[in-house]
């Protein structure tokens, strides 16, 4: 049976209307935009299979302004369907959090939600520790709470193919939907295949001669008072220095953004969003790609004409227009990484060649699977690579940038100052991602290539500069400054240490006193990439730091890490945690963050005499006191 078009209707915003229709709800907490898409994806598909319902998709953070009111919506709740996100340390995203907080802190174990039939799909990265962990804490919960679940939680894998992960689990979730939803008599959809449409923004070509004057530009009052991630403001880079030595054969960057009068505010330990640009090469070759010249400019819209949304109102609402072609790929187009199957099969659509169309259907297909996983994800291939591969595939701009290119992502950094020291500067360490994948393409790491090669205002009026929020954190000094505290960062794990340092250092000239605290910093060498060197030696001398720890992995014999030098001074640490200090961990969650976690239960059971579950329940509950606290990506 060919596959049944997927015709998608428009939804009343308001779900208390009673209509007699049976209501899903598909609530969403996304980070980059695929628990989103996903939603979106899941509803349009039941729509279309589910006469007799209506599917309303929900940001979690726009569900209720507060706990109660989560509490009371919940209630009403009869089947909810969750995608969630999980990052960094095993943390919800941040649209999620609030949720996560209510729904699984200090509540009691009492049944409430038995009106609820629900499914959870997850997303996470298996390489991380806490796989998924948002998914399935939340639902245990949904369980322990009373909800009855439907399905099994599904692990959504992004170090596989997630998209796999989620169809798999869409058809399990199918059947468990057509006994809720379909009367009995009702079975004139099972057993159908649904074909998603493929999104597509409406784009106005505009005579390009009226062009650049009309192109929105950034300005520096953005006309709201606070700025996150939906509000950045414009700030100039200040300061550029590059970190490394000249032996060495990498880069790290030491940038400034100057947001003096631009209202933003931060503490140390912060976060900030970088919205950057692809570069100019990239650009080009996207440009080549769509044979489209880069002074095209258009508007682009998520709506017809006539006001009413496209694709059911499903399409992320688009960037700000009318704006060129050239502007459009350098701001909001992510080129660089490999295209999910969604896309290839949107680029299969507008392919003239037909052994391309069918090329593209295949990788993204069950049968093509492995060849996908090989030939794309494995070899890392970029949209522009797969693009390259298929010339005939000239997709109009409309479905590319609703279908094929995801939205370019704002780029996190650990602030590395302290607004005590500086405080109109918000200070950025960023190791510049680059180098060959499989395929023998040169990666350049967006966000820091670019910093890289920004101009700052040191040296020209020129100046480059960038969208940029900040992201509140918990990673904040003890409030009491006497309390002793550890800080391990190697690499550019040091940058939040940095912002410590600084702050101490500015309570230390103010006369406040300070308890003891020590740094683990590691990296390869010495003459090489030993960043911030001298400030480090300065911080010592003043005060601010009582004892820096360094480990050189590429210097001698045998690699020498932070946990090891944290081994060798065991008795030391564990006087500290036993006198009430903190710990702090930063840097690469996969690889040292975990490592460096195995060294501290070592250390516990050693030095406290502890067996390995007594190690381990002391370590959590550290974690629980707020005493070990992880920035790790
Ligand atoms: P390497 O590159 O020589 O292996 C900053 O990146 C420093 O962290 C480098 O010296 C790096 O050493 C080191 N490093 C790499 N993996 C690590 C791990 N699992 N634990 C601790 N340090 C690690």
């Amino acid at each position: 049976e060919p596959p049944k078009p997927l015709v998608v209707r428009d939804e009343p915003d308001e779900i208390d209307s009673d209509d007699g229709k049976k209501r899903v709800t598909v609530f969403f907490g996304t980070q980059t935009g695929t628990a989103e898409g996903f939603a979106k994806a899941l509803a349009d598909e039941a729509r279309a299979r589910y006469e007799k319902a209506t599917f309303k998709v929900v940001d979690l953070d726009d569900y209720a302004a507060d706990d109660d009111e989560y509490e009371e919506k919940m209630k009403k709740e009869a089947i909810a369907l969750f995608f969630l996100a999980t990052y960094g340390d095993g943390e919800p995203t941040d649209n999620a959090a609030r949720f996560y907080k209510w729904f699984t802190e200090g509540k009691e174990k009492e049944v409430w939600l038995s009106n609820l039939q629900y499914a959870v799909f997850g997303l996470g990265n298996r390489q991380y520790e806490h796989f998924n962990k948002v998914a399935i804490v939340v639902d245990e919960v949904l369980a322990d709470q009373g909800g009855k679940r439907l399905v099994p939680v599904g692990l959504g894998d992004d170090d596989q193919c997630i998209e796999d992960d989620f169809n798999a689990w869409k058809e399990l979730v199918w059947p468990e939907l057509d006994q809720l939803l379909r009367d009995e008599d009702d079975v004139s959809g099972t057993g159908t295949t649904y074909t998603a449409a493929i999104p597509e923004y409406r784009v106005v070509l505009i005579d390009s001669a009226e062009a650049t004057h009309l192109e929105k530009s950034w300005s520096l009052a953005n006309g709201h008072t606070v700025h996150d991630i939906q509000h950045p403001c414009r700030a100039n880079v200040a300061v550029r220095r590059e970190l490394h030595k000249p032996a060495s054969d990498r880069s790290c960057i030491h940038l400034e953004f100057d947001v003096s009068d631009t209202g933003l505010v931060y503490e140390t330990g912060d976060h900030v969003g970088v919205f950057s640009e692809n570069c100019i090469e990239t650009v080009e070759e996207a440009e080549r790609l769509l044979g489209c010249s880069s002074d095209t400019c258009f508007t682009i819209h998520a709506d017809k004409e006539d006001g009413t949304p496209l694709c059911g109102g499903s399409l992320a609402p688009p960037f700000p227009s009318p704006c060129t072609l050239r502007t459009a790929l350098t701001r909001y187009a992510d080129l660089l990484n490999s295209p999910k199957k969604a896309a290839l099969l949107a680029l299969a659509a507008h392919a003239s060649e037909p052994s391309e169309a069918e090329r593209l259907r295949f990788l993204a297909s069950p049968a093509g699977k492995d060849e996908y996983s090989q030939w794309i994800v494995a070899s890392q291939r970029s949209l522009l690579e797969v693009m390259a591969e298929f010339p005939s595939a000239k997709p109009p701009l409309g479905v590319f940038f609703a279908a094929i290119a995801p939205r370019l992502q704002p780029r996190y950094y650990s602030i590395s100052s302290s607004p005590r020291m500086a405080p109109n500067r918000i200070h950025v360490t960023c190791a510049l991602v680059y180098g060959p994948t499989p395929t023998g393409r040169i990666h350049k790491g967006v966000c820091s290539t670019w910093m890289k090669h920004s101009v700052p205002l040191e040296e020209s009026q020129e100046c480059s500069w960038a969208p940029i929020f900040v992201r509140q954190s918990n990673f904040k000094l003890p409030a009491d400054t006497t309390v002793p505290i550890v800080m391990i960062g190697p690499g550019t794990g040091l940058a939040p240490f940095r912002g410590f340092l600084q702050e101490r250092l500015a309570l230390k000239e103010s006369g406040t006193s300070l308890g003891h605290a020590i740094l683990f910093f590691g990296c390869r060498n010495r003459k090489m990439d030993f960043i911030y060197e001298d400030e480090l030696n300065n911080f010592v001398e003043a005060g601010a730091l009582s004892e820096l720890v360094v480990a050189f992995s590429r210097e001698g014999p045998t690699k020498e890490y932070v946990q090891h030098k944290m081994i060798q001074k065991a008795s030391e640490l564990w006087d500290i945690i036993s006198k009430g200090g903190y710990l702090y961990v930063c840097g690469d969650a996969k690889g040292m963050a975990r490592d460096v976690h195995r060294v501290l239960h070592t250390i516990a059971q050693e030095q406290g005499s502890l067996d390995s579950s007594k190690a381990e329940s002391m370590i959590k509950s550290l974690q629980m006191e707020g005493r070990y606290l992880r920035d790790v990506w």
